[in-house]
């Protein structure tokens, strides 16, 4: 079949990320995503101590390591062991964010609460859109929650969401946390994918959250 016009150029595109990891040494063509985001809305910062949620194979962990700089610190999170990097201040655990023990065990590897928590992770998809987006959604409201455990008051959280009936409501339950809460489409994320990211900014204190109440 004759590939349409916009078909080619998302191919073209996706191959483009995939080389350019490939060439500066990123592990994952994932790694565009997060360093278009950053460049434009400035979320992550030199110093800033930064929890990677679903981080596997690591290039995340690679952009924001960069971003942080030689005094910052990024702790990387995913069910799978992630190979070795050879720069100083990463830590990765293999741990499941899910279950209630591991926010304890993020706690103990942070050297203080942490500016950024990031969450990439995906679930196992199955073809079935309405599953797929639900389990997306569950991870996210997931990683929300280690979020509101490990962020310092005004810190950042940028998750990956699909698009799909639930996400308003996740975006609902995530507005009264933060000042600001934006859907994000990288230029990296594929286009016809569903996938886009959530980024929220300023997490409030429990006093604030209650004070607005
Ligand atoms: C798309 S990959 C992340 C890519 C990463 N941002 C990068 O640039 O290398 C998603 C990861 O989420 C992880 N994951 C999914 N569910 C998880 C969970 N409950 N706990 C920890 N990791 C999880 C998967 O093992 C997978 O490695």
């Amino acid at each position: 079949m004759i590939p349409t016009p916009k078909a080619w150029l998302n191919e073209r595109k996706n191959e483009y990320y995939f080389k350019k990891a490939k060439e500066e040494n990123y592990r994952s063509r994932s790694t565009y995503k997060l360093i278009q985001a950053n460049e434009k809305y400035c979320f992550i910062r030199l110093r800033d101590i930064v929890v990677d949620l679903g981080a596997a194979p690591g290039g995340w962990i690679q952009a924001a390591r960069k971003m942080t700089g030689k005094h910052g610190y990024v702790l990387g999170v995913d069910l799978k062991p992630i190979e070795p990097f050879t720069q100083e201040y990463i830590r990765t655990i293999i741990a499941d964010f899910t279950e209630p023990g591991t926010v304890d065990q993020i706690l103990s590897f942070i050297p203080r609460k942490a500016d950024v928590v990031l969450c990439d992770a995906a679930p196992n998809v199955t073809g079935v859109w309405e599953v797929d987006h639900a389990r997306q959604i569950d991870l996210a409201e997931k990683a929300l929650e280690i979020a509101q455990c490990v962020l310092r008051p005004n810190g950042s959280f940028f998750v990956k969401v699909f698009e799909g009936e639930m996400l308003n409501d996740f975006m609902l339950n995530m507005k009264p946390l933060f000042e600001e809460v934006k859907l994000v489409k990288p230029q990296a994320s594929r286009q016809k994918s569903s996938e886009m990211y959530l980024l929220a900014l300023c997490f409030k204190t429990t006093r604030e959250v209650k004070e607005e109440n």
